[in-house]
């Protein structure tokens, strides 16, 4: 047998995971101009180990939780409006940072125009409106401050400031603006494209070529979960909200999925907030602190899939299952690069394309999707817990019960969550927060991932690469604290281990 075995261009379907008979990624069935595609055949034995290792969570929160819930959901509605140090707070040095443009000077804006799509669609008795959060920062202390929320009111755009009367009801519509441009533009963008690649490599890659051992242990799960987001109408984005016990959401799902397309074919107006997607251009924008997390852990994925994409391409320089990889993912993704680019070596500082596109696959699907979750859930909350124990969901603003302020002087008598969210509202809010948004993450985590690699090299590239992630880790807690741990404090606590990032996508 030849050595590099994995480069022979004629190997025999035997040789690939599926027998060349895998999962393919085809047009979304809802919008197929404006979303990801989607892959709709998902292998048996993919959603059995969904249905034993997630599904059975989901079935157990929906029976064990509910008491938690509703004593979650009773002290979320008693909780007050932000007080404008958490609004900032949750705002800017959280997962909401990823909004965060700065528009001029020390002027920065965060704005969910994007929630027009949905505002007109809304289920009975509920609200949305595209308002926009305007900050200021402080050049020496890097503090943000908020200066007003824009909220489309009547015949005018209403500027309201802290001290108006309508200053809680802004701030609480600002909160949802986040939580549906957060849950259903920004983080559908880190989900559905990756899909594309997750089934390709597992169709077209043979099981023994360095490409697939490194991403294959990055493509468990993922799979049948987006399958079960977008298909199953007993999830989070039901035909009917009211008819779940656990939809907090304040339009059916056909609408919600209208956000999706302004995060993957982007928004004409105005273009520059909504881009359309670019899989080579992932956010990490190192001007906030959640963004240079992000970027800090970009580097060791960066470091290990060098390493990688030289061995494959020292052996195989032209290698007939990159090439083909690259054109059957470029022909589905919005930026991915074709089986010429690919090949394209590092110049000028620049890594090497092939290097680059595994690293961006890795990192989107362990560390900036995990992170996103343990955001939302530990920041977007209180510092205190709630009487279940858990983060509470109520500062997430899922529904609106009163329309948004028309003037300054609306809203006068919000002052708590009670007055514009309903109970049920927020027990549904609980609900799905432990059954989707939080982490739960499966065991091996990414830095307990091996690889089948048999090259040697590459075994001592997998060691670096887990001690790498430590180092970083250490950085980032200087950072961001209450960044999402890597390793857990006590490794055998299950619920611990849960917390820490996850080797792929797997909620
Ligand atoms: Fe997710």
């Amino acid at each position: 047998m030849q050595k590099n075995f994995w480069a022979q261009p004629d190997l025999a379907a035997d040789q690939f995971l599926y027998s060349r008979k895998g999962p393919w990624p085809q047009p979304s069935p809802s919008y197929p101009m404006e979303q990801a595609p989607e892959i709709l055949n998902i292998p048996p034995v993919e959603t059995m180990l969904w249905t034993q290792a997630i599904g059975s969570r989901y079935f157990k929160t929906e029976t064990f939780y509910t008491g938690a819930a509703a004593a979650n959901a009773v002290a979320g509605s008693q909780l007050s409006i932000p007080p404008d140090d958490e609004f900032v707070r949750m705002m800017t040095n959280s997962v909401y940072a990823r909004f965060l443009k700065n528009v001029h000077g020390d002027t920065w804006a965060s704005s969910f125009s994007a929630m027009g799509l949905i505002a007109d669609a809304t289920l009975p008795e509920t609200f949305a409106a595209p308002v926009t959060c305007v900050f200021s920062r402080d050049a020496v202390s890097n503090q943000f401050s908020c200066a007003y929320i824009e909220v489309p009111g009547g015949p005018y755009l209403l500027k309201v400031q802290p001290g108006d009367p309508a200053w809680n009801l802004a701030k609480a519509y600002a909160l949802q603006g986040a939580s549906y441009i957060g849950l259903f533009v920004v983080h559908p963008a880190l989900h559905f494209p990756m899909d594309t690649i997750n089934a390709i490599t597992k169709t077209s890659v043979p099981r023994n070529h360095p490409l697939f051992q490194l991403l294959y242990p990055h493509c468990s799960y993922a799979l049948a979960v987006n399958n079960a987001v977008l298909q199953t109408d007993d999830g989070v984005l039901s035909s009917n909200p009211q008819g779940t016990w656990f939809d907090p959401l304040t339009a059916d799902g056909l609408v919600i999925k209208r956000l999706f397309g302004a995060g993957y074919a982007g928004l004409k107006d105005p273009p520059d907030l909504y881009p359309q997607y670019n899989y080579m251009k992932p956010w990490m924008d190192t001007s906030v602190n959640y963004g240079k997390c992000l970027a800090l852990y970009f580097e060791p994925f960066l470091d290990f899939c060098t390493t990688v994409a030289d061995e494959i391409l020292s052996a195989s320089p032209n290698d007939t299952y990159v090439e083909r990889w690259a054109n059957y993912i470029s022909a589905n993704l919005h930026g991915f690069p074709d089986g010429v680019e690919i090949f394209k070596p590092a110049e000028s500082g620049k890594p090497g394309v092939l290097a680059q596109a595994l690293a961006i696959y890795m990192w989107d699907v362990t560390v900036s999707h995990a992170a996103d979750h343990y955001s939302y859930t530990h920041d977007i909350t209180p510092q205190t817990p709630g009487p279940a124990g858990t983060s509470l969901a109520a500062w997430k603003f899922l529904r609106l019960r009163i329309p948004q302020p028309q003037n300054a002087s609306d809203g006068a008598n919000v002052k708590r969550v009670g007055d514009i969210c309903h109970a049920d509202d927020l027990y549904r809010a609980e609900m799905a927060q432990e059954m989707f948004f939080k982490s739960a993450t499966l065991p091996p985590n990414l830095v307990d991932t091996t690889y089948a690699f048999t090259s040697p090299l590459l075994l001592q590239a997998q060691q670096k690469f887990h001690a790498d992630l430590k180092l970083v880790s250490a950085k980032v807690a200087v950072i961001m604290p209450h960044f999402m741990p890597l390793v857990a404090k006590d490794p055998s606590d299950p619920a611990q281990y849960s917390q820490t990032i996850s080797a792929s996508i797997q909620y």
